[in-house]
């Protein structure tokens, strides 16, 4: 049997992509994948520790680590953290294998999303909505760049988010299916 592509959702902290990732593996009965959530259990530490305790690079070479088991098309959905984009083999590595959705929203949505969450360590201290705005706009021309289908969030509830990566998804797999054959 030839397995279908797997979704990668990409896009800043707090844009909804363990959530969404998880309604639409309901939905489509995939498995999912949050790469944060994987890395935290392996490590037997939040994000948080290992970044105080280990520091971001260590904690970027597991995220890499991970990435390059997802280059096959395996019907997974793949939440990643909002820096993967930040490391280009992984985006080549997620593309090989899979589609990838950027899950697109504004600083002041992330910012309400975030009121009340300590778990990311980029956006400790100071005013929070500064941090989301400054760091947002060094990562947007990445997410950009490294989307195959950009989903503007903000404007969407969760159903029509989650019929919206429905039907691009099989656009998108319909197509890259043609490209193969010939
Ligand atoms: C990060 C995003 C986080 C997590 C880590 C670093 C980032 O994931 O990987 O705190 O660099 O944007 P979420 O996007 O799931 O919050």
């Amino acid at each position: 049997m030839r397995y279908k592509h797997n979704i990668i959702l990409i896009g800043f902290m707090g844009s909804g992509k363990t959530s969404i990732g998880k309604r639409l593996s309901l939905k489509l009965k995939w498995e999912f994948i949050d790469t944060d959530d994987f890395i935290e259990k392996r490590e037997g530490m939040t994000i948080n520790e290992i970044f105080a305790q280990r520091g971001e690079s260590y904690f970027r070479d597991l995220e890499r680590e991970l990435c390059s088991r997802y280059s096959e098309p395996k019907c997974k959905i793949i939440a990643t953290g909002g820096g993967v984009i930040k490391n280009r083999d992984n985006v080549k590595d997620l593309k090989k294998g899979g589609i990838i959705f950027y899950l697109k929203s504004t600083p002041e949505t992330i910012a309400h999303n975030l009121r009340n969450d300590d778990t990311r360590p980029l956006l400790r201290g100071g005013n929070k909505l500064e941090r989301i705005r400054t760091l947002m706009e060094e990562r947007e021309p990445m997410y950009r760049e490294c989307a195959d289908i950009t989903i503007n969030v903000a404007d969407l509830n969760m159903e029509e988010t989650l019929n919206l990566i429905e039907k691009e998804y099989n656009r998108y797999e319909n197509k890259r299916n043609k490209r193969t054959k010939h």
